[in-house]
């Protein structure tokens, strides 16, 4: 009963497969070699357009990276108060970035809304030296509280980023969950809506460590190959990269472990409502986010579950929120366990 983190879930068969496949022989190093060739023709085939596509090595990496190819002195990068690269990246977007600032907006769900981007964006009026220049917008889907932006509430995000000439970046570290979610096309959840550069998770649903960053409009990945390189993110053996995204993408893997990994969710979801407990926020991908009184939380560790406590609004002082992730690699009958002891 591991809830812990879809991180703590290994690789999928067909990646593992994937890199046994391409283990042996010999290939061009540096991402010259015929799999991430492949595999970036693949990207722009899923994407449904050109695309340039970069592999590096973590979630962090790809987001750091993604914005600094978009940084400006006094930089301002706009994103959700709770993402990722506010508070789990160690300082990384704003290394990146050349020392850009990051600016926490309010939302509920985890999600921010355009009212509140703009309101923020204007406090960095354009010829203002003091107050720095705006330089991207950062939205995380899923979000970090389970939820899933829908393509109008990107769009209209991404109309408001650009509306003062800056990208719209997605941490797409639960991308494959929030596709499934929405039964919409990986462009439509994108650039179509319009997003401009994409982090391109999978090692949390199936790959053993591949990230992708990737930028819509091949002009603004330019320098990006300076940007990976001198971060130390440039594989040598990038075709090991490029093998688990082969295993990944082949034949819908991607998105049947994120429909498993979200079906696995809803259950739990449900099942706990439905044993009277409430929900810190929707359940949309692979997150739940239970409030459950300190008696059951350690009824459920004394049988071996395991998760994190999580902060969330409005806890009373006898209970906790707590996060429970699942994956592809959740086995259905550890979920049925762990909703039989939360019932008591
Ligand atoms: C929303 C989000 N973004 C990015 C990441 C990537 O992090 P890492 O650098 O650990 O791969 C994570 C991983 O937990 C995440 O949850």
């Amino acid at each position: 009963m591991i809830f812990s983190s879809d991180n703590w879930a290994g690789a999928s068969a067909p990646v593992s497969e994937a890199l046994t496949r391409h283990a042996s022989g010999l290939a061009p190093a540096y991402g010259n070699d015929p799999v991430t060739e492949a595999v970036s023709r693949r990207f722009s085939e899923i994407f449904e357009r050109d695309v340039a596509v970069f592999f590096v090595a973590t979630g962090t990496a790809a987001n750091a990276l993604a914005l600094s190819a978009y940084a400006r002195p006094g930089g301002v990068v706009f994103s959700h108060s709770g993402a990722h690269i506010q508070v789990d990246e160690c300082g990384a977007p704003e290394f990146f970035t050349g020392g850009g600032k990051l600016r926490g907006l309010a939302g509920a769900n985890g999600k921010i809304t355009p009212e509140a981007l703009s309101a923020a964006m204007a406090d960095h009026p354009d010829g203002n030296p003091m107050h720095g220049q705006v330089s991207a917008v950062s939205i995380s889907q899923a979000t970090e509280c389970g939820t899933v932006y829908r393509s109008g509430e990107i769009r209209a995000l991404a109309d408001a980023a650009h509306g003062r000439g800056i990208p719209l970046h997605m941490d797409g570290a639960r991308f494959a969950n929030a596709v499934s979610f929405l039964g919409l096309t990986p462009a439509e959840v994108t650039w179509k809506a319009g997003v401009d550069v994409l982090s391109f998770g999978a090692t949390k649903n199936g790959c053993w460590c591949a990230e992708a960053v990737v930028f819509f409009n091949s002009d603004n990945a330019l320098q990006f190959p300076y940007l990976r390189k001198r971060a130390g993110h440039l594989l040598s053996k990038s075709r090991f990269a490029a093998a688990q995204f082969d295993g990944y993408l082949a034949g819908g893997h991607w998105l049947a472990n994120a429909a498993h990994a979200n079906g696995l969710a809803q259950t739990i979801g449900e099942g706990l409502v439905a044993a009277g407990y409430r929900l810190a926020w929707p359940v949309e991908a692979n997150e739940v986010f239970p409030v459950l009184p300190h008696s059951v939380i350690a009824r459920l560790r004394a049988a071996g579950a395991m998760f994190y406590e999580w902060p969330a609004d409005n806890i009373g002082s006898d209970e906790s929120a707590v996060r429970l992730v699942t994956s592809f690699a959740t086995d259905p009958a550890d979920v049925a366990r762990f909703l039989e002891l939360a019932a008591g």
